[in-house]
């Protein structure tokens, strides 16, 4: 309270004579940082950049921001801080700012430009844009409403290249629940059955044993930035499997098509070379009912690595993230914590500060789920038991893990 009352006092004074904070002078910026990554004019909420509009909804913005629902929960900032945290989430002074705002009766002030600064949610440029080859409209056939489909890409590089930013270009927002980009070893088997697999074929939501992860993308997410003189290997002439994955959200989008893609950023070469790595346990059922369940996985470590990001993936269910690792001598240091998680901000934590994973070290993994009818994202009634599948009604547990061998 106290600090609110100082911010109601001792800001902003500006030239309309309105004490206090104003929209344009102090909300504006802050809506612009946090949320308007999400509401924006094709984003996936009300935008906020008509200042009526914002003005209806402060006292909503206030009790949303107060309760914690808005922004969306991310990675908190305490165990390892990452790029750009504060746009993923929002900090006290500027829940304060909000409240005192929505308190004083959402006062518009003087008009003080904006540009929004979207530099750390889009790559500044890509060096290799890989396409589907076409557009595709998902079939959902009946209580089906995941459809996984696949793209061969031939990326054509004539040298060896390494990957050290990249992003998902998603173009059909609405249906677009993952994208998932893998190096296979080998490609011959995809051409079974006379498909031809750079037009597009059906295939499995957990990939096949001989790809490898290049990057993943959920809704929310981010772009992927590798440090300095850090790359993932991609081998001449590679060929990459674009993987979409299509949800039926019942909004009626389900006759639209997408097209979407990945843009890559490439070095001829790099220091150290890094890998994705899907951690996580692939076997669990979540019993119906069961309000904390927890899927668990470690992992023995056995060389000098450091661990660069994590993006962690759930579905519906979800409810918290861990991954920490405890070092041969005991101790725990953490790596990513979320004491909540939404679907809808899936956020791919680039760390200001690797973690160190050294020989005799353990990864470990945790994802906890609420199976009870309490959850609002239950989609049972009444609830049932949940496997690791597929569908976005069946679960996952995933830290694609950013690790690189040690400097
Ligand atoms: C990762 C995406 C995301 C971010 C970031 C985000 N929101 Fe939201 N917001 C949503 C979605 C999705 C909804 C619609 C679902 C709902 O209303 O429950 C929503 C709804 C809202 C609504 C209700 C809108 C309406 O038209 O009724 C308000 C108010 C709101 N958010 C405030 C905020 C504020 C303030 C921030 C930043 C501090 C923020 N949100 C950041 C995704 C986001």
């Amino acid at each position: 309270m106290l600090l609110l009352e100082l911010l109601a006092c001792g800001t902003n004074q500006d030239d309309s004579g309105t004490a206090g904070p104003t929209y344009y002078k102090d909300v504006r910026p802050i809506l612009d940082q946090t949320c308007a990554r999400c509401h924006n004019d094709n984003g996936i909420s009300t935008s906020f950049d008509d200042p009526a509009v914002a003005q209806g909804l402060a006292s909503t913005m206030q009790a949303y921001t107060q309760s914690g629902y808005m922004p969306p929960p991310a990675p908190t900032t305490d165990c390892r801080d990452y790029q750009a945290s504060e746009r993923y989430t929002l900090s006290d002074a500027d829940k304060a700012t909000l409240s005192a705002w929505a308190d004083a009766g959402a006062p518009l002030g003087d008009v003080v430009s904006s540009d929004r600064d979207t530099s750390l949610e889009q790559l500044d440029h890509y060096d290799l844009e890989l396409w589907a080859s076409q557009p595709y409209t998902p079939t959902f056939t009946g209580a089906d409403v995941n459809d996984y489909r696949c793209f061969l890409i031939d990326v054509n590089n004539t040298t060896e290249q390494w990957i050290t930013a990249m992003q998902a270009e998603v173009d059909n927002t609405r249906i677009v629940h993952h994208v998932v980009l893998f190096l296979p070893d080998g490609v011959d088997d995809l051409y079974a059955n006379g498909v031809e697999p750079h037009d597009g074929f059906a295939c499995s939501g957990l990939g096949q044993g001989n790809w490898s992860t290049l990057g993943a993308w959920g809704p929310g997410d981010n772009p992927t930035v590798l440090p300095d003189g850090v790359g993932i290997p991609l081998p001449t002439n590679a060929q990459v499997i674009l993987q979409m994955h299509y949800f039926d959200s019942f909004d009626g989008a389900d006759h639209e098509q997408d097209q979407s893609g990945y843009g890559l950023q490439l070095a001829d070469s790099v220091e150290r070379e890094a890998a994705n790595v899907a951690a996580g346990p692939t076997n669990f059922t979540i019993p119906a009912d069961d309000p904390d369940y927890s899927a668990k996985k470690f992992y023995n470590w056995d060389n000098d690595s450091e661990i660069l990001a994590v993006w962690p993936h759930m579905h519906l269910l979800g409810i918290g993230f861990d991954e920490w690792i405890t070092h041969e001598d005991g101790t725990d240091e953490c790596v990513m914590h979320m004491d909540a998680w939404d679907f809808h901000n899936q956020v791919t934590a680039n760390f200001l500060t690797p973690a160190d994973l050294g020989p005799g070290d353990k990864l470990h993994l945790e994802c906890r789920y609420d199976n009870s009818a309490e959850n609002p994202n239950q989609v049972n009634d009444p609830p049932q038991d949940v496997d690791v599948g597929e569908g976005t009604t069946d679960e996952m547990c995933f830290g694609f893990t950013m690790i690189t061998s040690k400097q």
